[in-house]
């Protein structure tokens, strides 16, 4: 595959059929993902993934988060029930949870060098699980900031920055292109510096 038609024809996933990728693939995406600049060659990325029994539990800490930060305010326990249940239900659906963090450096500009390099391996698994056939949602919903569902899946909120979760699976459904607007790049020829 082109690497230009790969970067236009890549779509975020939203609809998974259910059968799970085998783990070989898995690997070899966050291994080619690997090649991603990363200042000080640090590879600062981690890669932990939730399925079958796992993304159960996961879905579940998901829901806690949900509540404890008032997703479902204003409703009776009925409706929060039902409308828990329905996104426990569809984040089971998805077969895998791959969730994306990273040590969180104590100097602001190495942690943003860390970010900078982590999302940069997101696009690359991105690019490579879309020429496997494989789909990739990329999400950074709010619970990845909950410090109770950091600890929950065994991360330790202080030293750990979770950057994403990349919802993967083969794609039942590939949305329709969504085109981009053209990029004003401002040139700059003629000296602006009157000091020198
Ligand atoms: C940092 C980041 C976070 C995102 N979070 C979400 C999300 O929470 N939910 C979602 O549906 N899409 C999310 N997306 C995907 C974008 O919605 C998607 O890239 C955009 O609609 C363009 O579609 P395309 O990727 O198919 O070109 C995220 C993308 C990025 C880069």
């Amino acid at each position: 595959m082109k690497l230009i038609e790969a970067m236009k024809d890549r779509r975020s996933i939203h609809d998974f059929r259910k059968e799970l990728v085998d783990e070989a693939t898995l690997e070899e995406i966050f291994r080619l993902a690997s090649w991603a600049p990363n200042h000080r060659l640090k590879e600062p990325w981690e890669v932990m993934l939730f399925q079958n029994d796992a993304a159960r539990d996961y879905a579940e800490l998901v829901i806690e988060s949900y509540i404890k930060e008032g997703f479902a305010a204003g409703y009776d326990s009925v409706k929060t029930n039902k409308m828990m249940q329905g996104i426990k239900q569809f984040m089971i659906d998805i077969p895998h949870h791959a969730l994306i963090y990273m040590e969180h450096d104590t100097d602001f500009h190495k942690f943003e060098e860390d970010y900078a390099a982590v999302c940069a391996f997101i696009q690359n698994a991105q690019l490579a699980a879309w020429e496997k056939g494989v789909g990739v949602l990329w999400t950074t919903s709010p619970y990845i900031h909950d410090h109770d569902f950091i600890e929950g899946i065994g991360l330790d909120p202080v030293y750990h920055k979770v950057a994403g979760v990349l919802q993967m699976g083969y794609p039942a459904r590939v949305p329709r292109p969504k085109p981009r607007s053209p990029v004003d790049v401002t040139f700059r020829n003629d000296s602006f510096n009157k000091k020198i």
